[in-house]
């Protein structure tokens, strides 16, 4: 509806305020996903005002706005400082997706028909999302089922005459563990196909978790036949959302990245990134933050995490009916469940108590979990969230496991989805007490069930008409 008249900003953050009362808190470490909090309020307040100076500066002509090109300059150079190859020449995207998007194309550009990517299955769907988008074929690869990290034998054999790029995650989001990138990254090199490792939330972790005394394996741009890297600055650099870099092994790699059209009238196209017109509000958040937090902010930051992650697996280890899936390097945690204690359950358990665990559901033989991303934060409440993770399963147990109604899913996967209407799909989801489109997400445990039930495609048309029946 468009409002008949103008009104003073006051009201409408008051508005805001109201509308924002339902939402999870992003301060405070109580949910553990999404939210990145240093528990430090003056840092992101100095993100917010760096943010605000450079909102209305559109980052489409550098040559207009040569500040932000300053910017970019110092903060992509502060990510290949840390991630071994000072004066690595890179690119500040709007987030992981938008740096794995660019890396694929750039690899897709270096080798004319190819068509392949290799991509073991805990790497994050955005490399999916890439190949989709940009024409390519995903070859998945298998991890090993114990430690979940990729298995270097079976990307060996993944790799073929159309391969243009290979993946490693650093870590991978679902358990937290590192790729042998060391191994990937060589065998890629040997077949000469390019291999980017996606760090996107470990890039600005791992290496404070390691000068804190954590065991991280080698992962970053100084591994030999690492062609590429994507470091996330909105994840575990703290800075607000809408930051990230990434990093190419040479400007010819970068070169391919980019897109150029003069295949109009209008003004000369020559874009770094998949968003033409941008704010760089974005930039100057993150370069705010970077110079608020400093190395000490970040390594103090690092220790905080390291030992509220140790703290947690241990805690985790002695409640009943939960364990830990893998042995994380990074401060990713993934809780998996038993047939008493329903992961599922156990979120909406924790919901209640006031605390967000997210759940994730199972995939390529790795059983439902729930996952917990530790930050700077985390050690000020790590007691707090213990007691609830234990009194939630507790209450799991009690409860027992969500109930899936009897027959659903095989209904659902016989369904034609695209036949339905956003309506009528609200009643069926309706009809098996599934409220879509309401705020009280207490009860997500038996939609959780149900849709682990189903096979992944099944699974994907029934989230893209999720969403489309919320914004109904
Ligand atoms: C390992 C990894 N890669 C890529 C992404 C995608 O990042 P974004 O949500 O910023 O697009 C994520 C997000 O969690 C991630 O954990």
């Amino acid at each position: 509806m468009i409002p008949p008249y103008g009104r003073p900003a006051q009201e409408l953050l008051a508005e805001l305020s109201a509308l924002k009362a339902a939402d999870l808190p992003v301060r405070g470490g109580k949910v553990t996903a999404y939210v990145y909090d240093t528990g430090r309020p003056e840092v992101h307040e100095a993100a917010h005002l760096a943010y605000a100076e450079m909102l209305e500066v559109n980052m489409l002509d550098p040559t207009a706005f040569p500040s932000m090109v300053a910017l970019e300059k110092e903060v992509v150079g502060a990510v290949a400082e840390l991630l071994g190859r000072p004066g690595a020449p890179g690119i500040f995207t709007s987030g992981g997706t938008e740096s794995i998007m660019l890396a694929v194309k750039a690899a897709r550009d270096s080798r004319p028909g190819g068509s392949q990517i290799v991509v073991p299955v805990t790497a994050h769907p955005a490399f999916h999302k890439a190949a989709h988008y940009l024409g390519l074929e995903v070859v998945p690869v298998p991890v090993d089922p114990v430690t979940f990290r990729a298995s270097t034998a079976a990307v060996e054999a993944a790799i073929g005459e159309r391969t243009v790029l290979v993946v490693a995650s650093a870590p991978s989001y679902p358990q937290g563990v590192v790729d042998p990138v060391e191994e990937i990254a060589a065998l890629a090199s040997s077949k000469g196909v390019l291999c980017h490792v996606d760090a996107c939330v470990g890039g600005w972790l791992l290496p404070w978790l390691r000068e804190a005394g954590a065991d991280v394996p080698p992962f970053d741009l100084g591994v030999p036949g690492v062609t590429s890297i994507s470091c996330d600055l909105h994840k575990f650099g703290y800075a607000p959302k809408g930051a990230s870099v990434l990093l190419f092994r040479d400007a010819a790699l970068r070169r391919k990245a980019y897109f150029a059209s003069a295949a109009w009238p209008g003004y000369t196209i020559i874009n770094a990134t998949v968003q033409s017109s941008r704010s760089a509000g974005p930039l100057g958040g993150a370069w705010a933050t970077l110079r608020s937090l400093g190395r000490e902010g970040y390594l103090e930051l690092g220790r905080t995490t390291l030992e509220a992650t140790r703290r947690l697996v241990k805690g985790v280890g002695e409640i009943p009916g939960l364990r830990v899936l893998g042995e994380p390097e990074a401060s990713l945690v993934a809780i998996a469940g038993s047939p008493e204690v329903d992961v599922f359950v156990v979120s909406d358990e924790a919901r209640r108590l006031g605390w967000f665990l997210q759940p994730q559901l199972s995939y390529a033989g790795i059983p439902a979990n729930l996952h917990i991303t530790v930050t700077g934060v985390t050690l000020a409440g790590i007691d707090a969230l213990l007691k609830v993770i234990a009194e939630a399963a507790e209450a799991a147990r009690r409860k027992g496991p969500a109930v899936v109604p009897d027959g659903l899913p095989e209904l659902i996967a016989g369904l034609d989805l695209d036949a339905l209407d956003d309506a009528t799909f609200t009643e069926l989801a309706a009809s098996v007490g599934i409220e879509l489109g309401g705020t009280d997400l207490g009860g997500m445990a038996v939609v959780n069930a149900v849709l682990d039930a189903l096979p992944a495609d099944t699974r994907e048309t029934v989230l893209v008409r999720f969403l489309s029946a919320m914004y109904a």
